[in-house]
């Protein structure tokens, strides 16, 4: 297994040697290594199983060093960084060559975010190089939120996690960039969407019934637990299971279910914030039970509600 720890002059030592450390995030933990060598980046593709076809994301200490990656930040962009990052925020910014063919699959974007967690921060400050990241999780599995469980499913392949307790915000970045003069939303995520069109105006989001992908986290089945997920209106499934003797987990919004045994309910008081939060360890919980399926409901769908139900939708998707 990994060693865990808050050495950041460790897990520079290992970045520096072309090896990969588990990173937390406001978001989710990231499985990081040197963005600027290829061999690490294919260690990443590796390590997580992951298709190459699908392009990685930078992380770096600051907007100012953006330049270093990116040839240009067309204004609206440059706008949302100064407002929200560190922050939630990835933004498709045209490459420059220094960018590795393996961290962007060819395209002509180039991923970038700058994270808020201060143990990432330090480290990313004390580098010479952008770390690229894709969540720790074997590819198509429910993204990390703690350090236990980097530990759980890729500890054997890498040497470090740094361990920034349980992660903040808990859904990936909203990915956002722009095609011609409109601003288009890749991934909804951690940033409310709300934030981006009170600074930007109405924006055009590639949605989760986007057919041809631009951003693989928009894959139709992603983020799933292995036992099946099931969506709908929670009442009527569980009726349903008991009446067909189904051993189920649930997972609510706030609702508590007297007669099942395992059931979380991601926010008792209705918040969409500590739902997220909580989201992805609540069903990791549910999967590793002895529940043998999963029973989940939507939430209302505003906010960072539609971040979340995307990522439910998809982790219910075959
Ligand atoms: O919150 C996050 O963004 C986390 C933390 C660790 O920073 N990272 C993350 O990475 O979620 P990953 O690899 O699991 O998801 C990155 C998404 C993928 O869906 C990928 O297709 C998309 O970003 N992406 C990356 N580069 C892209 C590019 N050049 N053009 C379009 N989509 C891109
Ligand atoms: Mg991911």
């Amino acid at each position: 297994m990994a060693q865990i720890g808050k050495d950041i002059q460790q897990a520079k030592a290992f970045l520096e040697h072309g090896q990969l450390v588990g990173i937390p995030t406001e978001t989710v933990y990231g499985l990081a290594g040197n963005a600027l060598d290829p061999e690490a980046v294919a260690l990443i593709f590796e390590t997580k199983n992951r298709p190459s076809f699908d392009p990685l994301i930078l992380h770096t200490s600051s907007l100012k060093r953006v330049g270093q990656f990116a040839k240009e930040i067309p204004a609206p962009l440059a706008k949302l960084a100064n407002q929200f990052w560190p922050g939630p925020l990835t933004l498709l910014l045209p490459r420059k060559a220094i960018v590795p063919d393996l961290v962007t699959s060819g395209l002509e974007r180039v991923a970038v975010r700058v994270p808020n967690h201060p143990l990432t921060l330090a480290l990313l400050e004390s580098l010479e190089f952008p770390l690229a990241a894709p969540s720790a999780n074997p590819f198509g599995y429910i993204s990390p939120t703690q350090a236990s469980h980097v530990n759980a499913q890729l500890g054997s392949q890498i040497p470090y996690i740094l361990d920034g307790g349980s992660c903040e915000v808990g859904l990936e970045s909203t990915i956002v960039g722009m095609e011609n003069e409109e601003i288009v939303i890749y991934r909804l995520g951690g940033l409310d969407i709300q934030e981006v069109e009170k600074l930007l105006g109405p924006v055009k989001v590639k949605d989760y019934s986007s057919s041809n992908p631009a951003a693989p986290g928009q894959l139709e089945s992603h983020y799933a637990p292995r036992k099946p997920f099931v969506l709908g209106n929670l009442k009527d499934l569980i009726a349903d299971k008991i009446e067909k003797g189904e051993d189920f987990g649930v997972l609510s919004f706030s609702e508590h279910f007297p007669e099942v045994k395992n059931q979380i309910a991601l926010s008792p008081e209705k918040n969409l914030h500590e739902a997220a939060k909580n989201l992805f360890a609540a069903m990791r919980t549910l999967d590793e039970s002895d529940a043998e399926l999963i029973l989940a409901e939507l939430m209302p769908e505003e906010g960072l509600g539609r971040a979340i139900n995307d990522r439910l939708k998809r982790a219910a998707a075959k």
